[in-house]
């Protein structure tokens, strides 16, 4: 979806890196994550002082090799080395279908998987208090939804993965403020394949444990994949300083006023199909305030959290027939009634997605 506004940027975000540049291990010594690539820091600063979406103020900025690596360098990094018995690793259903198989890849003595944490809140009352860690996906993959920590044991440690937290899918209301927030340009400017995301941590000795993990897996992350990702995102920001009403290149749209309208376009797209065919049904979402776009609209999310109405048990199934793949309810601990569907293809993908779906009946 993103790659047509990357395209029409053209040279603005192409980036030269000579064969000498970035050759070593090291990109900052003073640092605490001692492979941050400092442009890559301060681009990362100036986005979120720009949208508003988090606190930056006091907290240490550890990169990763997508937020996939983060969150598990965040699960070594908050689980006591010596604990009794594995930690707990839950997040409300539907959750994003990777966190258990992350978890419980390496069979760590850690942590374990816990499953959806509402049925974890009720098994764990005051005689049994088996410690945990909650991850909280706001907005969430898959359903979209706006989300706290529903455990809320004053022992809990929370995980924030706030992949989502942008303009173009969500009304930015307050700037989070967690103990451990994880992003990604992934889903924040569409580039996936640069596999860079970034944890902004509160408690230093957590942020050096997270440092010591990527040491230990990878010695650092990409210099030339932080590099890029610098270029990108001090692009995206440059379109919000230049573009907008009363600016010098007025008319031109900023990177968010570009997303957030194809985001808007798409959703009202789906939400047509779905009404033609009858068969099917869709999260609403509440209105909010956005302060970076001073304006109010529903949440439209990167995924849509699709349900077959009526006797359809195996929606995933049902849908291949008519030739359109998703993801089953029962790989995010839903049932099968749901399926998950990106609204993130390219254009051509996505409207032959909503025209196939407007014509299944019953
Ligand atoms: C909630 C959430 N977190 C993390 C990721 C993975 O991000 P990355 O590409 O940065 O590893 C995804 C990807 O779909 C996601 O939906």
């Amino acid at each position: 979806m993103y790659e047509r506004y990357w395209k029409e940027m053209g040279e603005k975000t192409t980036l030269v890196i000579s064969g000498w540049q970035s050759i070593s291990y090291f990109s900052d010594l003073t640092n605490l994550c001692w492979f941050l690539e400092p442009s890559f820091a301060d681009s990362v600063l100036r986005l979120h002082k720009l949208v508003g979406n988090a606190v930056t103020q006091d907290r240490h900025i550890v990169v990763g090799t997508g937020s996939t690596q983060l969150f598990q360098a965040a699960l070594y990094a908050l689980c006591p080395p010596n604990g009794s018995e594995p930690m707990s690793v839950v997040s409300a259903a539907p959750y994003y279908s990777s966190y258990p198989l992350m978890t419980d890849f390496l069979k760590s003595g850690l942590y374990k998987w816990g499953g959806d944490a509402h049925r974890f809140s009720k098994d764990n009352n005051n005689n049994n208090r088996r410690p945990y860690i909650e991850i909280v996906t706001s907005p969430n993959n898959p359903d979209g939804s706006t989300r706290r920590a529903v455990v809320n044991r004053i022992d809990g440690i929370l995980v924030h993965d706030l992949a989502y937290y942008w303009p173009q899918y969500t009304p930015i209301t307050s700037p989070a403020d967690h103990d451990l927030m994880l992003f990604t340009v992934s889903k924040s400017t569409g580039h996936a394949g640069t596999r860079i995301g970034w944890a902004l941590v509160k408690d230093k000795e957590v942020a050096k444990k997270m440092t010591k993990f990527i040491e230990l897996n990878t010695i650092g992350v990409s210099k030339d994949s932080q590099l890029r990702a610098a270029k990108i995102l001090q692009a995206v920001a440059d379109s919000c300083d230049r573009g907008g009403v009363g600016s010098p290149e007025e008319g031109q749209a900023t990177f968010f006023e570009y997303s957030h309208n194809l985001m808007a376009k798409r959703w009202n797209q789906l939400r047509a199909a779905v009404e033609k065919s009858q068969l099917f049904n869709l999260p609403e979402f509440p209105c909010g305030f956005c302060k970076f776009s001073a304006q109010s609209f529903q949440s439209q999310p990167a995924f849509a959290w699709l349900k077959c109405e009526g006797e359809m048990e195996d929606c995933e199934s049902l849908l291949r027939r008519w030739r359109i793949l998703s993801r089953g309810g029962k790989h995010f601990g839903d049932t099968p009634k749901y399926v998950r569907i990106s609204m993130l293809p390219r254009d051509q993908i996505f409207h032959l997605f909503t025209h196939r779906l407007s014509t299944i009946q019953s």
